[in-house]
């Protein structure tokens, strides 16, 4: 199954997305990950990116869509894959469109977490990620189960994401709401979008995402 999740930053996007992935064997695939491996690496990619995704803006359509278009051609996307941060605006969304329709794939379906921006501020400011194994935690809502150590790998190194000052989100949620909120209605048109409430907890939106798969593959498999 190939699915879409969409939403404010903040939204839970990579952290539901994480759970398919295990759940489901079936690849995330995230633009923003893909983007820091770029910048860690200091890659021409990640020189052009670094200071757009510091200053909360959304880096060139052109980049992106020739970097998720070879991504999803690799061997692990054949099983399926949840696209996390993609598409963003709407030449992202037909060029996505474009990509599909040439290797004979398809969106199945499309998830919106829906979240109140007050409490997406909240969520990104205590936001924290293991440093070795990429697990993501929040200081109020997902703590590690022992201080300072890693629920998945044991490793006691953390890191916080250059973007997620305060100051720094208000540009981030503009940008959602003014470039990426607009590609809502393609994917309504299209009877393929699904919007759940994302302000419940973690267990509560994944089980919420759990019952619109099973519906979408009962659907698949008629
Ligand atoms: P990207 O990495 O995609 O970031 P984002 O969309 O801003 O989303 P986040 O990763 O911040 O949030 P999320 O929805 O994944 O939430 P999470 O699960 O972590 O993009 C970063 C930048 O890269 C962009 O600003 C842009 O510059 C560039 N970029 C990327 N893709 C691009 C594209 N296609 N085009 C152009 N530019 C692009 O959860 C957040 C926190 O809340 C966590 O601490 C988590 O533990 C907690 N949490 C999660 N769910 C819940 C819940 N239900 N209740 C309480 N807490 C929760």
């Amino acid at each position: 199954m190939n699915l879409i999740l969409l939403g404010p930053p903040g939204a839970g996007k990579g952290t539901q997305a994480k759970r398919l992935e295990q759940r489901h064997g079936i690849a995330q695939i995230s633009t923003g990950d893909m983007l820091r491996a770029e910048v860690k690496a200091g890659t021409e990619i990640g020189q052009q990116a670094k200071a757009v995704m510091e200053s909360g803006q959304l880096v060139s359509d052109e980049l992106i869509i020739a970097m998720l278009e070879s991504r999803i051609q690799q061997p692990d996307a054949a099983r399926g894959f949840i696209l996390d941060g993609f598409p963003r605006t709407v030449p992202q969304a037909e060029a996505l469109d474009v990509m599909l329709d040439r290797a004979g794939m398809r969106i199945d379906v499309v998830i919106e977490l829906k979240v109140d921006d007050a409490a997406l501020v909240d969520r990104i400011a205590g936001r924290f990620t293991c440093g070795k194994c990429g697990a993501g935690y929040h200081d109020s809502f997902q703590k590690p189960h022992v201080a300072g150590t890693c629920d998945v790998c044991g490793n006691h190194e953390f890191i916080r994401r250059a973007d997620d000052r305060r100051e720094t989100v208000a540009a981030r949620l503009e940008a959602y709401h003014t470039q990426t909120a607009p590609i809502l209605p393609h994917y309504r048109a299209g009877g393929r979008l699904v919007t759940l409430d994302g302000m419940a907890d973690v267990d509560g939106v994944s089980q919420e995402i759990e019952a619109v798969l099973a519906r979408v593959s009962a659907k698949i498999s008629r």
